[in-house]
């Protein structure tokens, strides 16, 4: 294992109280997944990935060290929150609050995990699980709209363009890791309610007509009656009922916004 270039402590109560730092690494989720088989809740940090890595086998890249936070977490989650869709919640509604209390703006998380400032992406989430699970997010900074038009991305934002102000790194990092290690408390605390009501709110799609996309290629429409861990509930044709295990789906689309492949 290469060495860190800088360790740090965060006063928190779990996740983050270590932090590996470094210069340039292939990807932080690779780092940590090997380091995290011995400290539970370390996080590395770097300035660059060689092999940064999103969703669906996509690269994430960055370019000025200050730009994003590209940042990696392992945890050893207990079964009851061993979870795919509640760690993903946890995340995407924990980086959301921190968001809110930088910039003083709303999230919205666009399924699964992608953070959305007036339908932009700021935040990708990758959760992986190998030694530990691994909470892989990357969150833009200070990227300005011009650097993201250079480079063919003009869905996506940042923290800096959305605000007007620049963003302070070290600010931001504290800020994410305190709400994640809130959140995550409540979570071993079995405080799952606040965070499922946080996380359907930020959804934002109760009610809405929608297009489930299941990850076994089939899909189905309705109105969406319920979200919730347990299930999706949609009322589709002829009332008919269908209940869907959050682990099962790919994409919710909402029906308005097929035409335009929102
Ligand atoms: C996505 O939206 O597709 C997820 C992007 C996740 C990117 C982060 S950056 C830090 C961590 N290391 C990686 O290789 N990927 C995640």
């Amino acid at each position: 294992m290469t060495p860190p270039d800088e360790i740090r402590h965060i006063p928190t109560r779990l996740i983050g109280r270590t932090i590996h730092v470094y210069r340039e690494v292939t990807s932080t989720n690779d780092i940590v997944a090997e380091a995290a088989r011995t400290i539970n809740g370390l996080g590395v940090l770097a300035d660059h990935q060689t092999q940064g890595r999103g969703q669906h086998g996509r690269i994430w890249s960055n370019h000025q060290p200050n730009d994003s936070i590209l940042l990696s977490i392992g945890i050893h989650p207990p079964p009851a929150i061993l979870r795919p869709v509640i760690l993903t919640a946890w995340a995407a509604v924990a980086i959301s609050d921190a968001i809110y209390e930088l910039i003083g703006l709303q999230c919205k998380i666009k399924w699964p995990n992608d953070l959305l400032i007036h339908g932009k992406k700021v935040c990708g989430i990758l959760i992986e699980q190998s030694n530990a699970v691994v909470l892989g997010l990357g969150l833009n900074l200070n990227q300005t709209r011009d650097q993201f038009d250079e480079l063919d991305l003009s869905r996506a934002t940042s923290l800096g363009i959305e605000s007007g102000q620049v963003i302070d790194r070290p600010e931001a990092l504290d800020s994410i890791l305190m709400h994640l290690d809130d959140e995550y408390d409540r979570l071993l605390n079995g405080e799952l309610v606040p965070l499922e009501s946080d996380w359907k709110w930020r959804i934002g799609l109760l009610g809405r007509q929608v297009h489930v996309e299941k990850r076994d290629g089939t899909s189905s429409f309705g109105r969406l009656t319920e979200l919730s861990f347990d299930g999706l509930q949609l009322v589709c044709e002829n009332q008919r009922e269908e209940t869907i295990l959050p682990e099962l789906v790919h994409h919710i689309v909402p029906l308005s916004a097929t035409l335009t492949m929102e």
